[in-house]
């Protein structure tokens, strides 16, 4: 079965998807949006500049994308997809 999210297509499966930046304005709505299409969704998000209560209602992992370690174990519970903003790969 596949679930379209604005120009994202994706296979529905059982396992969430980590969204970094999820606590952040774009993440945010983008995490919402993934949750209304029934996925279960994990924010990452180093609270630099977004909220906690914008992950209201997700599991949040407090973490630098940097940290690719911290970042490794949030995706060992993950799917195969994964939401990286390219904004924040840089
Ligand atoms: N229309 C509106 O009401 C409205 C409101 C807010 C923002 N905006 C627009 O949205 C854009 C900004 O939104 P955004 O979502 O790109 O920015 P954002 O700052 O809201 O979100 C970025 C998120 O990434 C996190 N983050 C940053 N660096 C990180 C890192 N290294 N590791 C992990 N997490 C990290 C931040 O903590 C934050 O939660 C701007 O263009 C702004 O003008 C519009």
């Amino acid at each position: 079965m596949k679930s379209s999210v604005g120009e994202f297509t994706l296979a529905m499966r059982s396992k969430a998807i980590p969204v970094a930046g999820g606590a952040g304005y774009i993440g945010s709505h983008t995490a919402r949006a993934l949750r209304r299409h029934r996925h279960e969704v994990i924010i990452y998000d180093n609270l630099s500049t977004g909220y906690n209560s914008l992950a209201d209602g997700f599991e949040l992992i407090v973490g630098d994308i940097a940290d690719q370690e911290k970042l490794a174990r949030a995706d060992a519970n993950c799917g195969s997809y994964a939401f990286r903003r390219s904004r924040l790969c840089r």
